[in-house]
């Protein structure tokens, strides 16, 4: 049985087995005491080993680190820490852990944690990590297929760069254009996922991206996963209303289904962490549009590091300065200057009618403490519009013909967005590292 199961179990149990990993252990003379993690759940499975059961003589080697597999009787236990405990009645050492264990002890910072990513799974904090990483990716899917939403699997190697940026890791075999011409590690999924939702309705791609950008953040990882849904027949605002929902779906499923991680990092990381999600997740998000957010901005009086001016991206001091300060909330910011955003943005009526401020409909949603964690946009739909729009960034229309033909048959209005997952799970835990939610993080050196 693994420790969740025990520790939730009804019923005492007349005899049963569990491995783990010893995390502390204490001598008397008739008996050891341990406590065993198996990575199960947060909790330690206390075990009292009487000298003189079959394995006792190893004893002395299950020392911090030590894997050891116990067999025993299930019975309730006198103290006031936990319901049950294992009365040993066999118990196998299977590796020792020597003195050079490099978790002897409890209270390792995190950039120390990070040297040896291959052990650091056996702390309290990075176990309590990776299982609500694994929860809410399930959760992910459970939004989605909720929703009737199809799960597709975007190329990770491409030859089109999304985003525009240059921000792309080349792939190279060899001397060798493998692919006959240059190829990438994808940014995004978006532009295969429109293809798909112009066939299959609505669809969601939840997978690594890279990014070759040397920003030297706590928020920025070179391979992190995105969640990308893109909707057929949609809007913006259909868009936003998604994403939101997203949002707050996840901040639930975390509350009900992660609560002893939960309580762990509001006990050692963020002492107001449960009950900021609580609140957030009762509470409607705002709306607002890029310029109205620039309006607040300059009628601030903060000083910010960088000017705040119509037509330029908003930096996240600007960002967090919106959700932490002024709206005290999430917050979606939207319609964006054209000239900032990529081209497959859907440009607004402005851009037509000759506004010196022309728009495109995209939307980043920021949250207090992160900043931005979704980008998302109405795409262009209308072909000659594109194809304008590709010239005008110094792009091919040729080079897209797979993604411009949607628009030559059949076009639909449609829209999606990227949720960056691990933003989201620092959001959800309090960690303030990027690095410390990813089981191997890459990041520029
Ligand atoms: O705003 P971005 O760049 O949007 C796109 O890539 C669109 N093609 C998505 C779409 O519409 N389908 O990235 C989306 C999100 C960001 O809001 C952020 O949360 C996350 O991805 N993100 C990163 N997370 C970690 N490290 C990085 N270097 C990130 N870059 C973006």
């Amino acid at each position: 049985m693994t420790a969740k199961q025990i520790l939730a179990s009804d019923t005492a149990h007349p005899e049963i087995t569990i491995g783990g990993w010893v995390r502390t252990r204490r001598d008397s003379k008739q008996f050891s005491f341990l406590e065993i993690n198996d990575g199960s759940c947060l909790a330690n499975v206390q075990v009292i080993a009487d000298s003189g059961i079959p394995g006792y003589d190893a004893v002395p080697q299950l020392t911090t680190g030590a894997s050891v597999e116990i067999t025993g009787k299930l019975v309730e236990s006198p103290g006031k820490n936990q319901k049950w405990e294992l009365h040993a009645a066999s118990l196998k050492l299977l590796g020792t852990a020597d003195d050079s264990y490099p978790l002897q002890k409890k209270g390792h910072g995190a950039e120390f944690l990070r040297t040896i990513p291959h052990l650091r799974s056996r702390t309290n904090l990075f176990g309590a990590v990776f299982r609500v990483r694994s929860k809410i990716s399930f959760a992910v899917h459970q939004f989605f297929q909720e929703r009737g939403f199809h799960h597709v699997h975007t190329p990770i190697i491409t030859t089109s760069d999304c985003e525009g940026a240059g921000e792309m890791f080349r792939i190279t075999a060899g001397e060798e254009e493998f692919f006959g011409a240059p190829a990438y590690l994808t940014v995004s999924g978006q532009l295969e996922g429109e293809t798909l939702a112009c066939g299959l309705g609505s669809i969601y791609t939840f997978g690594p991206t890279f990014r070759a950008e040397n920003s030297h953040t706590t928020r920025h990882a070179s391979e992190f996963w995105m969640v990308e849904p893109e909707v057929a027949f949609a809007d913006l605002e259909a868009d936003m209303t998604l994403a939101e929902d997203n949002v707050h779906y996840l901040i639930d499923y975390a509350l009900e289904h992660c609560a002893e991680d939960l309580a762990f990092f509001n006990k050692f990381l963020d002492k107001s962490l449960i009950e900021r999600l609580t609140k957030l997740s009762k509470t409607p998000f705002q709306r607002v549009t890029y310029t109205e957010a620039v309006d607040i901005l300059l009628k601030s009086g903060k000083k910010f590091d960088y000017p705040v001016e119509w037509g330029t991206n908003l930096q996240s001091e600007h960002e967090r300065f919106l959700t932490e300060e002024h709206f005290k909330t999430p917050v979606t910011v939207y319609n964006y200057p054209k000239k900032i955003k990529p081209f497959y943005m859907r440009q607004n009526d402005d851009c037509f009618d000759g506004s010196d401020r022309p728009t495109v409909a995209a939307m980043d949603l920021l949250v207090p403490g992160i900043g931005e964690l979704i980008g998302g946009s109405q795409r262009e739909e209308r072909g000659e519009i594109l194809d304008e729009a590709l010239r005008a960034h110094d792009l091919d229309p040729e080079a897209y013909k797979g993604y411009t033909d949607l628009r030559r048959y059949g076009t639909v209005p449609h829209a999606g967005y990227g949720l960056g997952f691990e933003r989201m799970l620092m959001f959800l835990t309090g960690v303030s590292n990027i690095r410390d939610v990813l089981p191997y993080p890459r990041t520029p050196a």
